[in-house]
């Protein structure tokens, strides 16, 4: 049996994916830090879907030891792939100067370095028949440089460019997208940072189930770095002539206004 293997399964965006692929019977490998909420969310899966195929394991894809972990779990169980649906990301917003070592460690892996590796290995374990399915979660934010938002920014762009590139390294043999999404309302920090945005805020921002339905249809047709919803596809357009200079002067001045981190870590000093 080929499962999808997603990534940040229990949060917003994810547990959008898991829900549409659920609704589709499709054999699901989840993957998040916590064992708990993995569970839970199996087995709410199998409560609702006797047949559906669920399985799970944790992973700290922050660290590449609990990654070796995850697949030597999935390898001796005999697990392949046949779509990989990589969620996981840490949208921490603030000064560059205010971060710690630790914390820039954190983010820089899990939104790329945990990225490179689970396709890697989800590559290795594919059968790359042109019918398998990469699929990256950027970011519009990765579109120019962010003041305030840099190391996310930069975190997305470089996604974004790697599976371009990868694009065309595995042509005929898989379809390889990563989406470019605008805001999308999942926890309490990201609404209040919407509505910070005032109309154009809202106007932008599309539900984690839109985003998930939308990012399928693009890996499907095997799109390189489609932007997602038509407002943020007109703002990239609209602003395409604009000096760069001018955009991040824009850009400094909204986000320098707000901050969110929903990724404490335990060891940050
Ligand atoms: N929300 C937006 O406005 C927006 C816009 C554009 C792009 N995106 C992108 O969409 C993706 C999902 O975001 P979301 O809004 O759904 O946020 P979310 O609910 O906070 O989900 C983030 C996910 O990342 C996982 N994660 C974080 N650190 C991890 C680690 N070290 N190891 C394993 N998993 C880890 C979390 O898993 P656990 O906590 O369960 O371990 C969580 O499921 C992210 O890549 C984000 O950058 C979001």
């Amino acid at each position: 049996m080929l499962y999808t293997l997603i990534t940040g399964a229990c949060g917003g965006l994810g547990g959008a994916f898991v829900r549409l692929l659920a609704e589709r019977g499709e054999p699901l490998f989840l993957t998040g830090r916590s064992e708990i909420k993995l569970k839970e969310r199996a087995e709410e899966l199998r409560r609702q879907t006797s047949s559906l195929s669920v399985q799970y394991f944790p992973c700290d894809l922050s660290d590449e030891t609990s990654r070796r972990a995850f697949f030597r779990k999935t390898d001796a169980e005999g697990i392949r792939f046949s779509r990989l649906i990589y969620v996981a990301g840490a949208d921490i917003q603030k000064p560059f100067e205010r971060y710690t070592q630790e914390k820039l460690t954190f983010q820089t892996r899990v939104n790329f370095e945990g990225a490179i590796s689970f396709t890697r290995a989800v590559i290795k374990r594919a059968p790359l028949d042109g019918n398998t399915e990469l699929l990256a979660i950027g970011s519009v934010s990765g579109i120019y440089p962010m003041p305030f938002f840099a190391l996310y920014s930069a975190t997305k762009r470089a996604l974004a460019q790697f599976y371009a590139a990868l694009r065309v390294e595995l042509k005929g043999r898989a379809k390889v997208t990563c989406v470019l999404p605008g805001a999308i309302p999942t926890r309490d920090d990201v609404r209040e940072n919407i509505r910070a945005q005032g109309v154009w805020g809202r106007l932008a921002a599309i539900s984690a189930d839109r985003v998930a339905q939308k990012s399928l249809e693009a890996v499907q047709k095997n799109r390189r770095t489609p932007v997602i919803g038509f407002w943020n596809r007109v703002m990239q357009a609209g602003t395409a002539l604009v000096p760069l200079s001018w955009k991040m002067r824009f850009i400094e001045k909204r986000w320098g206004k707000t901050e969110k981190d929903a990724f404490p870590l335990e060891e940050e000093g």
